[in-house]
């Protein structure tokens, strides 16, 4: 008797056999990449457009799904066109190029609302607002690679999915001082024996490098944003879009409906990098207290909170996750501002626990948002959400989140 096979698992059998095929692009997932399906097994393809009919060879087979390559676009989406950038073909450093930045940014939005649909059952409330970026020269810092090539010393991106040197010696993505900076790098290198070289761009033209390298511009930039000063350096965090980085401080500070003297008027600011949000929580609440584990950032904040006379701001050089015990019952204001990996388990339980009456979730990753929203969910409900266009040609996207306390605040 032969043993009957789900057809998933037919399908997943006919996949192992063939290198070869054609799809229909269905949309975007986070993250930049095509969804397409072959017997309904999702298959995923770098640089797609929905739309798209392509001829595509598979990359990887596994038990659930593929990845593929494009070998030929039989029919275009609407909404691809030619990369402005020449060295798209190859670099790694940007994924959706091949797009019309309305393009991006629709597909970009429908794509986190899928994941917090899919992911953590959340539906985006009816008042988001999707607000686009300066599609180029907005890029304020880069991680360029180094290496050697047959003329010497080469400076540039890793190759999409591996780590090949693409040289580049532009970058249209980055601010015009940075870019400015690529012809000539490899010469003022010579033979360095480092790897990798971390530019960060300031105000008025300057720019910094990480590490130190003789000849190059070394030490702090800064960057005003409204009345505040910003000092930072090429080895701490600073938000990478220029042109965005006040919308991003307006939007998270929103107060919504809660005021700052509400409950007893402390903020604290996790994952507070330089200082982005601490300094101006700092004007409007009464004492705000900021969690940071570089070293580097934490001293930059403290130095931006006295530069800025903000004596009411304390910084903790410490990890969030070792800190949080000390959050307090019913705090009036917490914002999390995390790596792309989200919250721990551990500090989204103390969150829980804690009930901070306006909590503002900060997040590049959709897919770890989604999870943590989950957990918070019961306690908390959305006000409102905000996806912000930092990364433009790229498949990420920034998403504010303000949850208010749902027994304090109920629907209105
Ligand atoms: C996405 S950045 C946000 C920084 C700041 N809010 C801003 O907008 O400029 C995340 C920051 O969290 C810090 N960080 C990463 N893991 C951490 C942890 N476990 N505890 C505390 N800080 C952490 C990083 O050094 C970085 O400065």
């Amino acid at each position: 008797m032969t043993e009957e096979l789900h057809p998933k698992q037919r399908a997943g059998a006919r996949l192992a056999e063939i290198d070869e095929f054609e799809v229909r692009i269905e949309k975007l997932i986070e993250g930049g990449d095509g969804l397409a399906r072959f017997e309904g097994i999702p298959i995923f393809v770098p640089r797609s457009a929905p739309g798209d009919r392509l001829r595509v060879r598979l990359s990887e087979r596994r038990p659930g799904y593929g990845r593929a390559e494009i070998i030929e676009i039989l029919e275009p989406g609407p909404g691809r066109r030619d990369a402005p950038c020449p060295h798209y073909d190859r670099c790694g450093g940007c994924d959706l190029q091949h797009l019309e930045e309305t393009a991006q940014l629709r597909y970009k939005a429908e794509a986190v609302r899928e994941t917090l649909r899919r992911l953590g059952g959340i539906e985006i409330p009816s008042n988001v607002t999707v607000v686009p970026g300066r599609p180029w020269g907005y890029r304020l810092r880069s991680q360029l690679h180094i290496g050697e090539g047959i003329r010497g010393t080469e400076v540039g991106y890793f190759a999409r999915g591996s780590h090949d040197l693409v040289a580049v010696n532009r970058c249209p993505v980055l601010v015009p001082e940075l870019e400015a900076v690529l012809e000539g790098l490899p010469g003022q290198l010579g033979d360095t024996s480092h790897r990798r070289i971390d530019v960060t761009a300031g105000d008025g033209g300057s720019w910094t490098h990480s590490p130190p390298i003789d000849g190059l511009p070394q030490g702090e930039v800064e960057s005003r944003i409204g009345d505040l000063v910003y000092a930072y350096d090429a080895r701490c965090f600073f938000q990478g879009h220029r042109q965005l980085a006040p919308i991003l401080i307006e939007h998270t500070l929103a107060a919504s409906k809660i005021g700052a003297e509400e409950g007893d008027g402390t903020a604290f600011d996790l994952f507070a990098g330089v200082g982005l949000f601490s300094l101006p929580l700092a004007r409007s609440y009464r004492r705000v207290v900021a969690v940071e584990s570089d070293r580097v950032a934490s001293r930059f904040n403290r130095r931006n909170a006295q530069r800025n006379q903000l004596a009411n701001l304390e910084v903790k050089l410490q990890s969030v996750e070792s800190w949080i015990p000390k959050l307090p019952r019913r705090p009036t204001r917490v914002i999390v501002d995390p790596p792309r990996l989200g919250l721990s388990h551990k500090v989204r339980r103390v969150l829980v626990e804690r009930r901070p009456r306006h909590l503002t979730y900060v997040s590049c990753n959709a897919a770890t948002l989604a999870r943590d929203l989950k957990q918070l969910g019961p306690d908390f409900r959305i006000d409102s959400m905000t996806l912000l266009d930092m990364f433009p040609q790229t498949g990420h996207m920034e998403i504010v989140v303000q949850l208010l306390d749902r027994e304090i605040y109920p629907e209105a």
